[in-house]
Formats: C-alpha cells, structure tokens, sequence
C-alpha cells in the first residue's frame, strides 16, 4: 500500500523474518493493515472505513497472537507467559485507541500509528526472533503448527471476513 508520494509507511524488511513462513506472512499482513490505516487516516477518509480498518487490525492481531502463543506452547517455550503479556498489552493498546476513535470520536493521530509501528518492529525483532531461534535450537519442527494455523485462519477468514474491512 503505498501513499500519494509513494512512501511506504512501514515497508517490510528481510532483517524482521523469524525464518517461520506462516508467521512472517501473518507479520506481513498486520504490516499491510497498520499501512493501510496509515492511508486511511491521513486521507482522511471517513469513519466507517477506518472503523473498517480499526476492526480488521484488532481481530487480525487477536488471532494472529493466539496462534503465535499456541506454537510457543507446543514447543514448550520458557518464556512464555512473559511473551503473552506483550501481546496482552498491545490489546489493550489497540483496544483503548478504537475505543477513542469509536466511542469517544477522538482523532486518530500519526503518533499512534507510529507508537504501533515501532512497537510491531521492536517485538517482531525482539522477542519473536528470540523464540523462534529457541525453537530451532531445540530442534522443533512447526511444520505441522503452520499446517494446522493455516487451515484454522483460513476457516476464520471465511467466517469474519476481514479483509473485505481492509481491502
Ligand atoms: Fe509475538
């Protein structure tokens, strides 16, 4: 997605794979969606379609944490508990900001989008690349994780129709 000037908000970069493709492709996905929000805001183009966008974002990271905390589990990942309470404060993130954008009619400003973009670059980079090196250290296979992620997002996909929201 780009912008009138052709910048990219936030473009994607080899250096955030964490060398599992179905979790690279769900990081791509969320990238698209924040630029997405990215467009709709500075475009200002009115409050269904960013609420649109707002909804995609917070079911797509929903999901996405969900299957990410699965395989963590599955592989029996020490660390766990603290990398689920990232995903929880993001949430909670995420769900203050719609909240004011919805509720409150508050404007959405660049900072936070900003605030989401760096937050996403600094945990992919951080804490995702850190456990799924632990995972390969250890020899765990996610193949049969991807498989089965993938079916599930694909059934809910066809079941919430997200994209339609952001697309
Ligand atoms: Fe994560």
């Amino acid at each position: 997605m780009t912008s009138d000037n052709d910048e990219v908000f936030f473009k994607w970069s080899p250096e955030y794979s964490v060398q599992i493709k179905t979790i690279d492709d769900q990081h791509k996905v969320l990238v698209d969606i924040l630029n997405r929000l990215f467009v709709a805001v500075s475009k200002r183009e009115g409050d269904k379609v960013i609420a649109g966008i707002l909804d995609s974002l917070m079911s797509y990271t929903q999901t996405h944490f969900t299957l990410e905390e699965r395989l963590m589990r599955q592989a029996k990942y020490a660390d766990l508990e603290s990398h689920m309470q990232e995903h929880r404060m993001l949430m909670e993130k995420l769900d203050a900001l719609s909240k004011k954008y919805l509720l409150e009619e508050k404007p959405i400003y660049f900072e936070m989008l900003s605030f989401l973009k760096t937050w996403l670059k600094e945990h992919i980079m951080g804490v995702d690349q850190r456990y799924s090196a632990a995972l390969r250290d250890v020899g765990f296979s996610a193949d049969s994780w991807e498989r089965e992620a993938t079916a599930e997002f694909t059934a809910m996909s066809e079941k919430k129709k997200w994209w339609e929201m952001w697309k």
